[in-house]
């Protein structure tokens, strides 16, 4: 596989990097069983079938990226990304969630919104290397006790 360093435009990277490309899962589709095994191998536990609110961009067999989003108000909230872990630190994070941003963008949706665990070090570098910002903390978030710390971007 290409490292995406090696490509000059994302566009290229997208491309080249990653054959298939992101895409976005159809509404109604059926989610792929990769991406419950990979809801489970990074969260744990996998989530439900999409709501109708929300949205997920894939790049297949490789990593997810799942919204909730508010179109009416312009905004959307990140709910969970994750990296096979066998391709984590090669930038397909970072591609994955730049298309997300674009288009949610397209679509109006310009305010968006996160909440991560405070020592999750790997998601924190990757939202400040696509633009987030830190705006807030939620002491205690977690059932654990850790923080929350919150993050939200402005296009
Ligand atoms: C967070 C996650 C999605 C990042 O995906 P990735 O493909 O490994 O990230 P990338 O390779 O695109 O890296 C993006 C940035 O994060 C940095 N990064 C990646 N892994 C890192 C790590 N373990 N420690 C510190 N920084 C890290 C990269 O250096 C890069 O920053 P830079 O552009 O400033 O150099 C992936 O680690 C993952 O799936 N983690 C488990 C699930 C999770 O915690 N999701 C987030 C909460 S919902």
């Amino acid at each position: 596989m290409e490292t995406p360093d090696s490509n000059p435009s994302p566009g290229a990277r997208e491309t080249q990097a990653f054959p298939e490309g992101v895409k976005r899962l159809e509404a109604g589709a059926l989610v792929p069983d990769w991406v419950t095994r990979l809801d489970r191998t990074a969260f744990g536990a996998a989530w439900k079938h999409p709501a109708e609110h929300e949205a997920l961009w894939l790049l297949p067999e490789v990593a997810f990226a799942r919204w909730a989003c508010i179109p009416a108000a312009g905004e959307a909230e990140l709910l969970r990304i994750a990296v096979d872990p066998a391709h984590r630190g090669g930038g397909l994070g970072r591609i994955l969630l730049e298309a997300c941003q674009r288009e949610l963008a397209e679509e109006g949706m310009l305010r968006l919104y996160l909440e991560v665990r405070a020592s999750n070090a790997a998601a924190i570098r990757l939202y400040g290397a696509c633009g987030w910002e830190r705006c807030g903390l939620r002491p205690g978030y977690y059932p654990d006790g850790e923080d929350a710390a919150l993050y939200q971007r402005m296009s």
